[in-house]
């Protein structure tokens, strides 16, 4: 049996529960696999500040770089919400992001036939809904310099900076051209280059290499008609590949036509060590009920499975067993869309995923 060291980062509010049964599921995946997991686990984000007064450490970030993959919940909450900002849970956040040079934000989004009726948005709008927002992830206003609050006179005045080299643009491109090879074909890059500068920038260095890839489709959108886009007419879309806060803001949009964000999975990926979580916050409104829906983190394991072990069938493997799982009529609180469904707790749904994938036959034992 092979074995795989994994980072574990439950963080605040629902990440310690939702990571719990995501870990049972890496589990009982892995060991069909022949595969075993020796986990080392760090307290992250708000609790790392409770702990030791700092959302990271120095420790967390080299187990996190010796490790096969990085397994993280969620951050933040109100009672961090008056710290200064590098004593932010959200800092944290950021500066594993830029330890591990996770430049690569993979988030899919899967609307899943039997969730149709969860979304605002209509049914002929979002069936059938698969698309991929590739989020550059470690530049931009969110590492731009300089950044400041200064006072001027009689007023405050604060500046951020968004910035992008070329070697940061090509890279981002490249993810979402080789994403759009082993989908569909077709790259939207967004950007507000009627505007500004690092969008021209992304605009002429995402057509540059798109040259590589005369088999992949290239489509610009301003950034504001693509969130029009998003909720108009999301079928158009494959992969849609954008620099940071654009990718925070429409990935959020995007989850929305799952139903619930606590739906959408995310890899960050970069030269080393992958990280996966999900995209969703740390819900402490109901932190602690048993309420939370886990299956954003368990199907970021898939992505672990797939980007980080290579192994594709057992990431398969976890996504089936979510289609299953939903098509048999189960639900958590938050994608509940009739009194039809049969609502599970977070602890519940773990059970059944982890039960539906070890009782399945692998083709793999077959
Ligand atoms: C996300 C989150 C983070 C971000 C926050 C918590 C720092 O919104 O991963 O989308 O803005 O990147
Ligand atoms: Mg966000």
């Amino acid at each position: 049996m092979q074995k795989k060291k994994i980072t574990v980062l439950p963080g605040d509010g629902i990440g310690p529960e939702v990571t719990r049964e995501a870990i049972r599921v890496l589990e009982a995946t892995g060991k069909k696999y022949d595969l075993s997991f020796e986990f080392q686990e760090f307290a992250f984000g708000g609790a790392a500040i409770d702990e030791y007064g700092a959302p990271i450490n120095d420790d967390l970030i080299e187990a996190s770089k010796a490790s096969d993959a990085v397994l993280l919940g969620a951050v933040g909450g109100p009672k961090w919400d008056n710290q200064p900002k590098d004593k932010r849970p959200e800092a944290g956040l950021l500066g594993i992001r830029n330890a591990l040079g996770l430049y690569t934000n993979l988030r899919p989004v899967t609307v899943y036939d039997a969730l149709v009726d969860a979304s605002t948005l209509k049914r002929d709008v979002i069936e059938g809904v698969n698309l991929l927002v590739v989020r550059e992830l470690t530049g931009g206003i969110y590492f731009g310099k300089p950044r400041l609050i200064e006072q001027v006179g009689n007023e405050e005045h604060a500046v951020d900076t968004m910035e992008y080299r070329t070697s940061e643009i090509e890279r981002i491109a490249v993810a979402a051209f080789e994403a759009a090879r082993i989908r569909n074909r077709r790259v939207c890059s967004v950007d507000k280059s009627n505007i500004l500068d690092t969008s021209r920038l992304w605009r002429k260095t995402v057509t540059k290499v798109a040259e590589r890839y005369p088999d992949v489709e290239l489509d610009h959108l301003l950034v504001d008609n693509c969130a029009m886009q998003l909720v108009r007419n999301p079928k158009q879309f494959d992969v849609i590949v954008t620099e940071n806060m654009f990718g925070d803001i429409l990935s959020d949009e995007a989850a929305m036509l799952t139903g619930s964000i606590g739906m959408l999975p995310s890899a960050s990926l970069g030269d080393g060590t992958g990280l996966y979580e999900p995209v969703h916050g740390s819900a402490p409104d109901i932190a602690g009920t048993g309420k939370a829906n886990p299956l954003a983190a368990i199907a970021s394991v898939a992505l672990l499975f797939r980007y980080s072990l290579n192994l594709n069938d057992a990431a398969q493997e976890i996504e089936e067993a979510i289609q299953t799982f939903l098509g048999q009529g189960y639900r958590t609180a938050d994608i509940a869309s009739d009194n039809k469904t049969k609502i599970l707790g977070t602890s519940e749904v773990g059970d059944m995923i982890t039960k539906l994938i070890s009782e399945k036959q692998t083709n793999f034992q077959e």
